[in-house]
């Protein structure tokens, strides 16, 4: 038996995504560890995930005025302090400079909660249901992609489900689904990366 993959997560926010992994860890379902989660944010819930599960965990602020470069290099450093295998941004909020996407040269991946090619950015989620709302789609949904370089949530696919919209769905209802489809997605998607490394 392999070791276990090293998974490093960046976060910035509830870390819903981030318990995904650590549950699938926990169970077996995948043949990792996460050896390490940086937020940006030091409010970040996930960060109580963290230390509820034990792992070890950094907050790096980006500081107002500070360059994107030097922010990226102090990220790569306490990341690449914990060896991962796969980096994996999971409701990380910042874009990433080849100042830290080149150290970790096919390793990191990201979950947007749209289809590719739809709604990269912010607020992903609710532009989808506004658009349905105008009879514009019928479907939404959420994907993983590799982050080779500093396009915004569009990089190779590796992943990706629909999920059409339900009559009378609330954008709630929508969200709901979309975070619930998130967190398989990216457990089905690692544990594809990591049979197949
Ligand atoms: C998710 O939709 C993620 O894709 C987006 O932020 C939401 C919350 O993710 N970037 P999490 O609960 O912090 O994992």
């Amino acid at each position: 038996m392999t070791d276990p993959a090293r998974l490093v997560v960046l976060i910035s926010g509830s870390g819903s995504n981030l318990q995904a992994i650590l549950d699938s860890c926990q169970s077996g379902q995948l043949h990792a560890q996460v050896v390490g989660v940086v937020s940006n944010k030091a409010d970040a819930y996930g960060l109580q995930r963290a230390a509820q599960a034990g792992i070890p965990a950094r907050v790096l602020p980006f500081r107002k005025g500070q360059h994107r470069q030097e922010y990226d290099c102090a990220l790569a450093q306490i990341v690449s302090g914990w060896n991962p295998d796969w980096v994996i941004l999971a409701g990380w909020m910042r874009l990433l400079s080849q100042a830290f996407l080149s150290q970790f040269p096919g390793q990191v991946i990201n979950l947007h909660p749209a289809l590719p090619d739809t709604y990269p950015g912010t607020h992903a989620i609710e532009r989808a249901w506004a658009d349905w709302q105008a009879g514009k789609i019928d479907a939404g949904g959420v994907m993983v992609h590799m982050v080779p370089d500093e396009g915004v949530d569009n990089g190779p696919l590796l992943n990706q489900q629909r999920i059409p919209f339900q009559e009378n769905d609330t954008l709630a209802d929508f969200e709901a689904r979309v975070h619930a489809a998130e967190h398989t997605l990216l457990v089905e998607t690692i544990c594809r990366l990591i049979e197949n490394a």
